[in-house]
């Protein structure tokens, strides 16, 4: 391993925005497929591996998205490649149907995120209720926390805490049915489960429609983490959403008035300083972002805003946080050092308070051998 690739797998990390099922590694795919061998699931159908971008554009997407990229035409190839991406997961959920599946999943992703050096983990996942296998929403999020626990027994060297998460494609009724559940865990899982998140298909329903369903979570301690301006033309319903107001904000691709979003919508989470969750390889794949070097990392980075860089699916967009950080750091040519002060800022935008003084700790105690290499 080069030098600069330890220094980012050693730096201690933090993970706040990561999709359980959309963070299952090769390894555990293979494990799956083995037991579903009926289903015919190659591992090329559940990732979107380097180089692939060009293939998705190519495979599905309309002839508009070849041509030099014009203003106007930019939403329908975004909603295009998006629902690409949509499919993987569908793909996934066919091999997650058990409650032996999810715990075997959510323990592996622990271990992996451990040994990539993260040292505090956010897991989301939307509760899936399976009628063929009998699964239930409770017992999902119950297999989740079990596995959360299993890992600590076992002496895995990571914190993890839950939230539990929103699908907008399964509308307003379902999404207040979840924040009850999520509740419910919250009260009695001893503070594991932190929040709630609004995820899925950003092309799919209006955020007005979950405001009653985010408003209550909010209302009942529940901290909020929503996924927001991820396609563009989200302008109206990220106003909404952001007066709320959200504790973290998933992506916030295209909020900046550069790109289409807004002063106006900068300004309010400015105003609340919201930190956002970065993601450069998911965007950089999804299409959402054209290149690295246009992510926009740099325009929150610069303005001192406070900016976690995060995998969202590890497993689906083949990359770890290690190599997140790694790319951050060539691409917008940041030191070692910036990189340090990133990864130890991210502790104040967790959703545990009460693990952040033991976390700063471990980072400084880690601080002096990891810049000895
Ligand atoms: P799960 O909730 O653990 O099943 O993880 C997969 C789910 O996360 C997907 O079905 C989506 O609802 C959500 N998801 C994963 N990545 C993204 C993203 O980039 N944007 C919005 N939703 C996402
Ligand atoms: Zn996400």
């Amino acid at each position: 391993m080069e030098e600069a690739d330890l220094f980012y797998r050693q730096l201690p990390k933090v993970e706040l925005h990561a999709h359980l099922n959309g963070s299952v590694s090769f390894s555990t795919i293979e494990k799956l497929v083995a037991r579903k061998p009926h289903l015919n699931i190659e591992h090329g159908m559940t990732a979107i591996r380097s180089g692939q971008r060009r293939t998705l554009d190519e495979a599905d997407i309309p002839i508009i998205c070849q041509r030099k990229r014009r203003r106007g035409q930019r939403a329908g190839c975004f909603v295009r490649t998006r629902r690409r991406c949509f499919q993987v997961f569908k793909v996934i959920h066919q091999l997650v149907d058990t409650e032996e599946d999810i715990l075997m999943v959510a323990k592996d992703v622990i271990r992996e995120f451990a040994a990539d050096g993260v040292k505090y983990l956010e897991l989301r996942s939307t509760p899936r209720k399976e009628k063929t296998t009998g699964m239930t929403k409770r017992r999902y999020v119950e297999t989740v926390i079990e596995a959360i626990r299993q890992c600590k027994n076992e002496g895995v060297d990571i914190e993890v805490r839950f939230l539990v998460a929103v699908d907008r494609r399964n509308g307003a009724e379902v999404a207040m049915e979840t924040v009850k559940l999520a509740e419910d865990f919250m009260l009695s899982t001893g503070g594991l489960v932190v929040g709630l998140d609004l995820s899925g298909d950003p092309t799919v329903g209006h955020g007005r429609d979950f405001l009653p369903a985010l408003q209550k979570a909010k209302n009942c301690g529940l901290k909020l983490s929503l996924h927001l301006s991820e396609v563009p033309s989200q302008a109206d319903e990220s106003e909404l959403l952001l007066n709320i107001p959200p504790d973290r904000i998933g992506h916030g691709t295209f909020l900046h008035p550069e790109v289409g979003g807004s002063q106006s919508l900068v300004d309010k989470v400015r105003k609340h300083n919201t930190p956002l969750e970065l993601c450069l390889t998911s965007n950089v794949k999804g299409q959402t972002v054209s290149s690295y070097s246009q992510h926009h990392f740099l325009y929150w980075y610069q303005m001192g805003h406070p900016s976690v860089i995060c995998t969202d699916d590890k497993g689906v967009f083949c990359t770890d946080l290690s190599q997140e950080y790694q790319l951050a750091a060539s691409t917008f040519n940041l030191s070692q050092e910036d990189m340090w002060t990133l990864s130890h800022k991210a502790i104040d935008c967790t959703f545990a308070p009460d693990l952040q003084q033991q976390l700063h700790q471990k980072w400084l105690e880690l601080q002096p051998t990891l810049f000895q290499l």
